[in-house]
């Protein structure tokens, strides 16, 4: 199965995702909705847990790490810093103060080696240029304690014949869709020193998840 082309650049993430910033939330709630319930579900987070959630958006998932590990630490990054400064805005809200976020890259992460027992990450590689993927995953594998979890969810591909709607969309103007178009991360990760890696995908208003979990 091949995966389009990545079409955007890092600084035109920056400049899509700032301009998307303040109606991200809408296409997050439906489309992205069942995936996101699925991989809290695949995190098992135990309360005390050091957590990254890398490409945070605008925090819908990170409020969730927030709530279940109320006494651990949760960290978050993002490369834009107008949807890292609504997720700020929304783990305000939450009235907890475990966490940090902060700019960052997933491409070169801030952290010393063996810092996680758990690295999340939702939709972002959908955005990466293929050959970036291992970089990426080296990089999440350097961060994670021995038997450390991840948990991934992407726009995937190759599932209904109804979801090549979106491939068309992708085509004609990859920024309506963010950037983002269907991949599959599974045999990255393989060769990336993960293992007990267990792939399942959802679909949500025809448009398609995968979300992998894997341990070190
Ligand atoms: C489709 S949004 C997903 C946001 C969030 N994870 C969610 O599920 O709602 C993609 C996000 O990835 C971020 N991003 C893209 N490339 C990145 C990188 N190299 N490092 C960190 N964040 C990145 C963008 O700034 C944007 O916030």
């Amino acid at each position: 199965m091949s995966i389009a082309t990545a079409k955007l650049n890092k600084a035109e993430v920056i400049k899509v995702y700032s301009q998307t910033a303040p109606v991200y939330d809408i296409w997050g709630t439906l489309t992205e909705t069942k995936a996101r319930r699925r991989a809290l579900e695949l995190m098992k987070i135990r309360d005390g847990e050091s957590i990254l959630e890398v490409a945070v958006g605008t925090g819908l998932t990170f409020q969730e790490l927030l709530k279940a590990n109320p006494h651990g630490h949760n960290t978050g990054i993002d490369l834009t810093p107008a949807i890292l400064e609504k997720a700020r805005r929304r783990a305000v809200k939450s009235g907890l103060n475990n966490y940090s976020l902060s700019l960052g890259d997933a491409y070169d992460l801030q952290y010393p080696d063996q810092q996680f027992d758990l690295l999340v990450n939702n939709y972002m590689f959908d955005l990466l240029p293929e050959e970036d993927f291992m970089t990426v995953l080296k990089e999440f594998n350097r961060v994670l304690k021995p038997s450390g979890r991840l948990v991934v969810t992407n726009m995937t591909t190759g599932m209904h014949f109804y979801q090549r709607f979106w491939e068309a969309v992708y085509h004609l103007n990859p920024k309506w869709l963010g950037g983002c178009r269907g991949v599959l991360l599974s045999a990255a990760l393989q060769t990336t020193g993960f293992d007990h890696i267990h792939r399942e995908t959802v679909s949500q208003l025809g448009f398609p998840s995968e979300i992998i979990s894997a341990t070190l």
